[in-house]
């Protein structure tokens, strides 16, 4: 892909959740981007703070709790945690939009698509809240039979129509940036598929960035021009996708792509991480995986390892990235 602006620039980002002494790390010194039109993955396991990172792109983080530490969001070069309520309007309405895991708990139960379709445009493009503008946006998401689907209640669809659904709402303000969280968690394995799919042909006709979140690293091969795996609040590895999937030089991306359920010879065991991702409260010191680390010395006790470049914009965080075989 071409060199292409910078959307999206975050650096060295800190979040904490509570108060004083109590006060939480669970972001810390963050650092990722996004160039206009590009897919990138956050991914990692349930607890690694990808949520909360993917709130605080548009400064949704509720304060308090939650308390910006640190570092900045640049949006468009625009720093978005110094931003006030009118303009974090404008970019929540024009810019950034979110799809979540669960459509079900995102749609209204009570209300026909149609109604909830027709809000979303009414708020961020009021002159084109038309039917025929509603249908377009159904037929840009893949549902079939665009307009019964506006006269049908949510739990009329299935969970992958309701996703798209979602997406088509995300879509309505035209974004420059969709985050979608977890987006295809709550879905079986084929509708997962399909739904990928959707973002990555959007991305492309519609030239939007899209930020995918998720905890299985097989499902970002497909998507992702670039990946970064988070553990424990922090980025340990991150670059092309290509790169980092096939020559993994921390060993947490190596644990992850061992997770990946293989499709075939499913009667293969998961390797997977031993262990959990460590409780904010409870951070070990020095690197933040060490204790679950097959590759874990004393030096990964006392000190963080800082970032290494591996080549080009290939960057990780492990004492012993040069052990290990680099297939
Ligand atoms: N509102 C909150 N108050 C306190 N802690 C929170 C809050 N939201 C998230 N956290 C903590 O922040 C950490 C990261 O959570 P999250 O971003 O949801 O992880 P992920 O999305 O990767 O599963 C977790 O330890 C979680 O308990
Ligand atoms: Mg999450």
């Amino acid at each position: 892909m071409p060199e292409r602006d910078l959307l999206l620039d975050v650096r060295g980002l800190k979040i904490e959740f509570g108060t004083g002494a109590q006060g939480l790390r669970v972001v810390d010194d963050l650092s990722f981007n996004v160039r206009d039109g590009e897919t990138v993955a956050l991914v990692g396991e349930s607890g690694c703070g990808k949520s909360v990172t993917a709130l605080a792109l548009a400064k949704l983080i509720p304060q308090p709790p939650g308390r910006f530490a640190g570092g900045e969001v640049l949006f468009g070069g625009q720093n978005v945690l110094s931003m006030g309520e009118k303009e974090l309007r404008r970019l929540r309405g024009a810019d950034i939009s979110y799809v979540f895991q669960e459509p079900g708990q995102s749609l209204n139960p009570v209300f026909r698509i149609g109604w909830q379709l027709r809000e979303a445009l009414q708020i961020h493009r009021p002159d084109q809240a038309t039917t025929e503008e509603m249908v377009r946006l159904l037929k840009q998401v893949g549902l079939p039979d665009p307009e019964q689907k506006l006269r049908a209640y949510p739990h009329e669809l299935s969970g992958g129509m309701q996703q798209r659904v979602m997406i088509a709402m995300a879509l309505a303000c035209r974004p420059r940036l969709l985050v979608a969280d977890e987006p295809t968690t709550a879905l079986d394995v084929t509708i997962q598929l399909q739904i990928l799919e959707l973002l990555k042909d959007l991305q492309r006709q519609l030239g939007m960035a899209v930020i995918l979140i998720t905890h299985n690293l097989g499902l970002v091969a497909d998507c992702a021009h670039r990946v970064n795996v988070m553990y424990a609040g922090r980025i340990v590895e991150a670059g092309p996708t290509e790169e980092v999937l096939g020559h993994p030089r921390h060993p947490y991306t190596r644990g992850l792509l061992e997770a990946v359920p293989k499709l075939e010879g499913s009667a293969g065991h998961l390797k997977g991480i031993d262990g959990h991702v460590p409780n904010p409260a409870r951070m070990p010191s020095g690197c933040k995986f060490h204790p679950r680390c097959p590759l874990c010395a004393e030096i990964c006790r006392e000190r963080e390892p800082a970032d290494e470049t591996v080549r080009e914009d290939h960057i990780v965080r492990c004492h012993f990235w040069q052990k290990g075989g680099d297939s």
